[in-house]
């Protein structure tokens, strides 16, 4: 079956669907010469009506309040679901999808929970369920571990993936600012949402994880299944500290094929050389960095979030869908993205993780203490790269800033236990780990 112009529907007009609705009738005729595909705009989802939107019109009939009029309109072939959101995201897309439409999403949440059952059951009406713009927003690296990578195994990944965070460590890296004075002004400038939860604790980043993880590995891994831990700890100081050091910390979403064929997974505050890529990725961009065993290192680096980038991971995944139905020819989803049968490498708990770690503790100043902590660190096989410590001003308490070699997490922690006993240290410790592997 040959179908010359294929109709898309909207779920959800807001940024991004707006966006979408922008690129779909005001650069038809560019897609189309680009692409070779016609694409119609039908109908678009807004639950409250009326509505309109600076920069775009839509043609007559397109705006409606009920979702059926997409999900179950047998004229609409593409359904692109923006509203966001797991419950009633999932049940639209599982509706469109038993009426044999195409899907596109930009649902990392929904992904991440339920990818494994939506992929299925795409697979079984044979139709596509694109996902580009589910993580870091209009870089293609959904698309670029799907096809381009294919020969490689991946050996590693490490991603900026959360432009809000981003944005609040360079504001507090290059201004001196405090975390909450900068998640402020960044509320106040629409880059973090009025909840900024899911940013700032990494839970966004982790759902962004899980499927590039699903992607590398064939690994279906729920966030709980891995050590998540946000930004909201990390002071200013501890960034100048950092400086000091060579460093620049960053939130950073790692995957690594280790040596015993097990997947570590893990999103922290990470200190990255200063001279690194990685390091000068600033405010609200994104950048990927994967390590694949053919192609050696590679990073993708755009705009992670925002209307228009967005929008034009939606559209490419539209077109996509779009010449699946212009010539009737249904994709094959790979099972090994989203499996169904246990995964063939299992998941290395952060216990078991080799790293380096940035260490600061607060102790009294006096003779013995540095070689009290050196002890413990040695019992435990740790051992000490380099030493910072600061002048008391106005205390008897000092920062003892340390970074180490290589360690294993569990002795790491195991030792840690012992020195916050010790009575020369005051207060916790503020552990960072550090990655090298991105100083390229
Ligand atoms: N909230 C995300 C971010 C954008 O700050 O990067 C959407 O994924």
């Amino acid at each position: 079956m040959d179908k010359s112009c294929i109709n898309i529907g909207i779920l959800g007009w807001g940024t991004v669907g707006t966006g979408v609705s922008k690129i779909l009738i005001n650069q038809n005729s560019l897609i189309s010469k680009n692409s070779g595909v016609q694409l119609s705009l039908e109908k678009v989802v807004k639950r409250t009506l009326p509505a309109s939107r600076e920069g775009i019109e839509l043609p007559p009939n397109c705006l409606t309040s009920d979702p059926a009029e997409v999900v179950d309109n047998p004229d609409i072939d593409i359904v692109v679901e923006l509203i966001g959101g797991v419950s009633e995201a999932q049940t639209l897309i599982t509706r469109a999808i038993k009426n044999g439409k195409h899907v596109v999403t930009a649902n990392k949440a929904l992904l991440a929970e339920h990818g494994g059952e939506l992929f299925q059951l795409a697979q079984k009406h044979k139709v596509s369920l694109n996902f580009e713009a589910s993580t870091a927003g209009g870089i293609p690296i959904i698309k670029t571990l799907q096809e381009s990578f294919t020969a490689n195994q991946i050996e590693s990944l490490y991603g900026i993936v959360n432009g809000t965070c981003n944005y609040i460590l360079t504001e507090m890296n290059e201004n001196g600012v405090d975390f909450s004075d900068v998640l402020a002004e960044a509320q106040e400038k629409g880059y973090a949402e009025a909840d900024p939860t899911l940013d700032v604790e990494g839970i966004d980043a982790a759902q962004k994880l899980s499927l590039l993880i699903a992607l590398a590995y064939g690994v279906n891994l729920s966030i709980d299944k891995f050590h998540v831990e946000g930004i909201t700890d990390i002071s200013k100081k501890e960034i100048q500290y950092a400086r000091e050091l060579g460093y620049v910390i960053k939130l950073i979403a790692i995957a690594k094929l280790t040596d015993d064929n097990r997947v570590e997974a893990r999103v922290h505050p990470t200190l990255v050389p200063e001279r690194s890529l990685l390091a000068n990725v600033g405010g609200a961009y994104n950048a990927v960095c994967v390590i694949g065993s053919a192609v050696g290192p590679t990073l993708f680096y755009g705009q992670g979030a925002g209307e228009m980038p967005t929008a034009s991971a939606v559209v490419a995944d539209i077109i996509d869908a779009a010449k699946s139905v212009k010539n009737g020819i249904y994709p094959s989803i790979s099972h090994a993205w989203f499996p169904d049968v246990p995964a063939e490498v299992s998941v290395c708990p952060i216990d078991d993780i080799h790293t380096r770690y940035y260490l600061r503790f607060v102790v009294i100043d006096k003779p013995g203490v540095l070689a009290k902590i050196g002890n413990i660190l040695g019992d435990y096989n740790i051992s000490i790269s380099s030493v910072i410590q600061k002048e008391p001003h106005d205390t008897d308490t000092v920062s003892l800033m340390m970074l180490t070699h290589k360690a294993l997490e569990k002795d790491i922690k195991t030792a840690l236990d012992q020195i916050l006993k010790l009575e020369v240290v005051k207060g916790g410790v503020k552990l960072i780990r550090i990655e090298e592997e991105v100083d390229f």
